[in-house]
This record gives structure tokens, C-alpha cells and sequence, in this order.
């Protein structure tokens, strides 16, 4: 089966139908993810809080990405696989090619960063020497310390305004794809709309052109739930069925609800 590329999401952006991203980190779950129909998997470095248990993604290294990277790769899945860049790891543009070129190297066909206009420089020397690149605003969860907790971001005019210049910005330097993070509903919607590149959002509204979870939240296995958050494993006999159910959820507009937004 031909795999699912950027292009497949451009084009389901331009028509209007919504893809889902969901992340992994081993074999097992990219076979499961990808059998299911999702169009993405994420390597998250959220793996650092759902799979090696810290309470951050700060302490994840560029060694643990390409690993986990590695993992989802060798089953082969349908969806095109993003791979996140961890916490300091693209501090200048010549340490951000290093390690692009391993996450690259280990089986992604993308690669995620977080933060805004600081990025440019970056983005369009990865684009130009052939790595693509998703940009992720709004809760970006490595600066947690900068926010003071993992907390909504773009609730002010000052600070949507940034964020909307920030999306526009990353766009015009190259990137293929931008993740919101818990921001409002109408402020996702918006950018969404503005963009041409597709928009995928995490607790951000159901007017981004695709959503993304955790698979541990979605599956129901955190200890803390936020609010963007559903349990797709309640009435399902199998993990599958409960993949299955957040996929269908998302393509056919049920989920996000309104109570899993913020306004
Ligand atoms: O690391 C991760 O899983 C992420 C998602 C929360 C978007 O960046």
C-alpha cells in the first residue's frame, strides 16, 4: 500500500477532511496505528513522561528519539512518521542538522521542533538540504519552566497575536506542517484558516485540519487526564477497537467536543 506523505495531507487539507496523527514508540503500536487508517504517527518526546516516567520531556536525548524512531520504522507503517527533536538539541542551525540527520537516518520522514521565529534560520537550511520540518506553538511542553506549568497559552491578544505572526513566520521559512498545543479553539480555527500548510491540534478546537493524541491518554493509561483529552478505550474490547474509535472520532467529527476545548 502506498504510504501516506505530506502531499496526502496537503490534499486532505484542501479538501476539507480531517486527518489524525497519533504517537508511538515501538513496533507494536506503529503496526496497530497504522492498520487502523491514522495518516501520521508522532515519535513524541512525550515519551519521556509516558514511557520512562519523568515529569517533563526535558531529560529525553536525541539518542532516546532515534531509538524509539528506529522502533516505529522497522514495521513499516503506512503514516508518515514525524520525529521530535528534544529539549536542546536544535539550540544553533549546525547542531540542529547533526541531529536531524539522525532522527532522518533512523527511519522519519519529518522532524519536529518547538518555538517560533527563533526557528527560521533553521527551518530553511533543513527544507533546503531535503528534511521537512512540523513546527509546534502555543504549550510547547520543553519550555514548561519558562511557562511555570504546562498551562493554556494565546489567551491574551498579545500573546495570540505572537503566536498567529510565530505560525506565519515558520510557514514562510519552509515548514510542511504545525502542531498547536492547548491554545483557544477560535485562535487555532483562525490559523488554521490562514495557513496554507496543514495544521494539526492537541487541545486546540476542532477547526485544525488534523488532531493528534497521545496514545497513553487515548488509550486511557495516564494518571492525569487533561481536559483536551478522551477516553477512546471505554466500550472497546480491544486496544485496536480503541484506536479504531479515536480515528473514526476524528474523521467524523465527534471528537474534539466542546468540553475538550479551551476558550
Ligand atoms: O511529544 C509529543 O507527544 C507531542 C505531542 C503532545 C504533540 O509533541
Amino acid at each position: 500500500m502506498a504510504k501516506f506523505t505530506i502531499s496526502t495531507l496537503d490534499k486532505m487539507k484542501a479538501a476539507g477532511d480531517k486527518f489524525v496523527c497519533i504517537t508511538a514508540y515501538d513496533a507494536t503500536f506503529s503496526r496497530l496505528i497504522s492498520e487502523v487508517g491514522a495518516e501520521a504517527i508522532l515519535v513524541g518526546d512525550s515519551l519521556g513522561m509516558v514511557l520512562q516516567g519523568h515529569d517533563s520531556t526535558i531529560p529525553v536525548t536525541i539518542d532516546d528519539m532515534a531509538y524509539h524512531t528506529d522502533c516505529v520504522c522497522r514495521a513499516d507503517p503506512q503514516c508518515l512518521v514525524i520525529a521530535d527533536l528534544p529539549f536542546m538539541s536544535y539550540t544553533s542551525p549546525q547542531d540542529t542538522m547533526v541531529n536531524a540527520t539522525k532522527l532522518m537516518q533512523a527511519g522519519a520522514q519529518m522532524v519536529k521542533m518547538e518555538g517560533g521565529v527563533w526557528l527560521s534560520e533553521s527551518i530553511s537550511m533543513l527544507v533546503e538540504r531535503g528534511i521537512p520540518v512540523c513546527a509546534h506553538l502555543g504549550l510547547t511542553p520543553q519550555s514548561v519552566n519558562t511557562f511555570g506549568g504546562f498551562k493554556v497559552q494565546g489567551r491574551t491578544p498579545k500573546e495570540a497575536k505572537s503566536i498567529l505572526a510565530d505560525a506565519v513566520e515558520i510557514q514562510d521559512a519552509g515548514a510542511s506542517l504545525l502542531v498547536l498545543e492547548c491554545i483557544p479553539a477560535h485562535l487555532a480555527a483562525d490559523i488554521s484558516r490562514k495557513l496554507d500548510i496543514p495544521v494539526i491540534g492537541i487541545g486546540a478546537g476542532a477547526g485544525t485540519d488534523g488532531q493528534v493524541l497521545v496514545m497513553h491518554d487515548l488509550l486511557g493509561l495516564s494518571d492525569h487526564t487533561p481536559r483536551f483529552v478522551q477516553n477512546f478505550m471505554e466500550g472497546q474490547p480491544t486496544i485496536k477497537a480503541g484506536l479504531q474509535a479515536f480515528v473514526n472520532a476524528v474523521k467524523d467529527g465527534s471528537f474534539p467536543r466542546e468540553e475538550h476545548t479551551y476558550s
